[in-house]
């Protein structure tokens, strides 16, 4: 458990995983019924961008600093920024939201939240920070271990979101595993998935292996660097499995947008792809999920 998000809060693969993660809940929400939302690796909530350890870093400059820092049309960024706008009340830019906060800020007062995160002092900072928001609940829990038994989660509809930090190399597979077991539980819930790309044969085959989850992906890679170099986070992905229908469009202009302000030039890739449902590996992975060796990746996260 050697890994902190308050090292990259506001990089530019949050940017991209919290513009795709609202898109999706404004969605969700323009139908009336109240919705569940559940994350299995919630982080604190809430970051200091002025903590020593994002000092040291200097992640954000190249991700929320600089899209504060651009004029955006309406859009899926423009909606993002009310809400970090909203989160900083002096007018600085000195905090940035998880998505527990993106997401709360999101929802409506019927909607629900479900937070798991497992290390205790990013837990106690999440449960003070939501201390009066009586939507949402807080567990010191394993992410994996616990979605089982949420689901199916009260109210039925909604999704959740599995962010974990790819610090072992058995990730993935456990990323796969607990969706293909949430689809088993949940088979009307929406994951979102985050995963980092370094090379660009890791994305292609997770794309691969989502495929054979047998319902449909909504992908969003954005790279700002070329993903040929496994030393370093080139780029990222938020892949939608099961998403709403309209919502690949908002991650095409998501995606154009983000590609505007996130590279001073052209991004090295942004792309969004659609996986279709394969109903037959539907049947075989509700059996046997689907697993392949992966490489090692260490402590692939940024
Ligand atoms: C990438 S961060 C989450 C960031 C957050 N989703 C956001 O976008 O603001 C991953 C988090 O997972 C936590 N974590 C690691 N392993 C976990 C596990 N098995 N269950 C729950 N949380 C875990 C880490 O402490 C870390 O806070």
């Amino acid at each position: 458990m050697n890994y902190r998000h308050a090292f990259h809060a506001g990089n530019f693969a949050d940017v991209v995983k919290h513009v795709v993660l609202l898109c999706l809940l404004k969605r969700l929400i323009e139908k009336p019924k109240p919705l569940c939302y559940l994350e299995t690796h919630a982080g604190r909530g809430v970051y200091d961008l002025e903590d020593e350890r994002a000092r040291r870093t200097r992640e954000a400059d190249n991700g929320i600093r600089r899209v504060a820092a651009s004029a955006t049309e309406a859009g899926p960024v423009q909606d993002y920024m009310r809400i970090v706008r909203g989160i900083n009340k002096t007018g600085e830019l000195t905090v940035y939201p998880g998505s527990p906060a993106i997401a709360a800020a999101a929802l409506r007062p019927e909607d629900r939240l479900r937070l798991c995160e497992r290390h205790p002092e990013e837990v106690e900072i999440l449960a003070r920070h939501f201390r009066a928001d009586r939507r949402v609940s807080v567990s010191p829990a394993d992410g994996y271990a616990a979605l089982g038994g949420l689901l199916p989660p009260t109210p039925r509809r909604g999704c959740a979101l599995i962010d974990p930090p790819y610090e072992s190399a058995d990730e993935v597979d456990r990323v796969l595993d607990a969706v293909a077991l949430g689809l088993r539980r949940w088979p009307t819930g929406i994951f979102a998935l985050w995963y980092p790309i370094k090379e660009r044969r890791d994305a292609i085959a997770f794309r691969r292996r989502l495929a054979k989850l047998g319902v449909s992906v909504a992908v969003l890679e954005f790279c700002v660097t070329p993903d040929d170099n496994p030393a370093r986070l080139n780029g990222s992905g938020m892949a939608i499995v099961s998403p709403p229908w309209g919502l690949e469009t908002r991650m095409r202009l998501a995606r154009d947008q983000l590609s505007e302000i996130l590279c001073r030039r052209r991004p090295a890739r942004a792309e969004v792809v659609i996986i279709a449902a394969d109903k037959q590996d539907r049947d075989r992975s509700s059996r046997t999920s689907p697993r392949r060796p992966v490489r090692a990746r260490g402590h692939s996260r940024p």
